[in-house]
């Protein structure tokens, strides 16, 4: 659908398969939700229903004045429900404190598993995926629902950037973000938390619940699009499309890293070392921006008004 006056052809057809009244609506409500940007949000707004995605988000107190509102203004509030895991002192129904684990840099893994078995234990049904992230990370959250949309929930597997070093089945980058199934999540509390198998703390989180899900049985499940770019990303955009990503990636990467157009998918999902003006660029970019022409409204009623400016008197 488009927003705005169409021409009389569109308009006719489409009144003939809704009433007019409706369409009125529906185009002010979600111009009004969108802050008076002019998109098409209609196919966006009606899988959010249907995929439902709890971000955890690993943070600390530090990041309250910044990297926090930041995050939670743009990607974090497109989730159906977010958790910003840290230590402290304040109360929010968004808020997970860990406290009790610890908050320097050694305790990334025991932050992350208390997340991901609070998350089991509260919201096991109320959500289909559950997507760990860093409070630098940029996620596109349409895609990612677009992306998980062609995988069953209740069969085990997580995606994300894949690592091939340190465990058999690979890893997935902690950095990039990556998301478990519902079934990967059952089993990784069940058969992997609550066994003496996996590490409680310490470690590299991502490599350590990486051998825990694999432990768990839950498979890595691709991420790669159709012509074989990569979705998640272990750094930011310009990095990966310039090629100026760390040369470890060469050796860690389970797939060809590729930079230029090549380097990421159209429907890209994450990026990762973004820091906060770059996370607010990124969103400006991709939520607030349109290329006139390209499936925007053929006709956006004084968009631009053609007049003359007087001088200040
Ligand atoms: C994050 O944004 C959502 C949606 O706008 C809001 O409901 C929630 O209170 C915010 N959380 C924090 C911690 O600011």
């Amino acid at each position: 659908m488009l927003l705005g006056r169409t021409n009389g052809h569109d308009w006719k057809r489409y009144v003939k398969q809704v009433c007019l009244t409706a369409v009125v609506s529906v185009v002010l409500v979600v111009i009004a939700c969108l802050n008076e940007v002019y998109v098409d949000a209609v196919v966006s707004d009606k899988v959010e229903k249907e995929v439902r995605i709890l971000c955890i988000v690993l943070t600390t107190q530090g990041g309250l004045n910044g990297k926090i509102p930041v995050v939670n203004s743009t990607w974090g509030k497109r989730c159906n429900k977010r958790l910003y895991v840290m230590c402290t002192d304040r109360n929010n129904p968004d808020f997970l404190n860990t406290c009790k684990i610890g908050e320097s840099k050694s305790h990334l893994t025991g932050k992350v598993r208390y997340a991901f078995e609070h998350a089991y234990k509260h919201y096991l049904n109320d959500y289909d995926w559950f997507f760990k992230g860093d409070d630098d990370t940029y996620v596109v959250m349409e895609n990612l629902r677009y992306l998980v949309s062609h995988y069953s929930t209740d069969a085990p597997g997580y995606l994300g950037y894949h690592f091939k070093k340190n465990v058999a089945q690979g890893y997935h980058s902690g950095g990039a973000g990556y998301v478990i199934s519902r079934q990967g999540l059952r089993q990784l509390v069940e058969g992997g938390f609550s066994t003496k198998a996996c590490l409680t703390d310490g470690g590299d989180e991502d490599v350590e619940i990486g051998k825990c899900l694999q432990r768990a049985s839950v498979p890595v499940l691709s991420s790669l699009d159709r012509f074989g770019r990569e979705t998640f990303h272990t750094d930011k955009a310009w990095s990966h499309i310039w090629g100026t990503y760390p040369t470890y990636l060469h050796s860690y990467s389970r797939n060809t890293v590729k930079s230029g157009t090549e380097c990421c998918s159209q429907f890209v999902v994450t990026f990762h070392h973004v820091d906060p003006p770059t996370i607010l660029m990124m969103d400006h970019l991709l939520y607030r921006t349109s290329v006139y022409g390209r499936n925007t409204p053929i006709k956006i009623p004084n968009m631009f008004q053609a007049k003359q400016v007087l001088p200040n008197k």
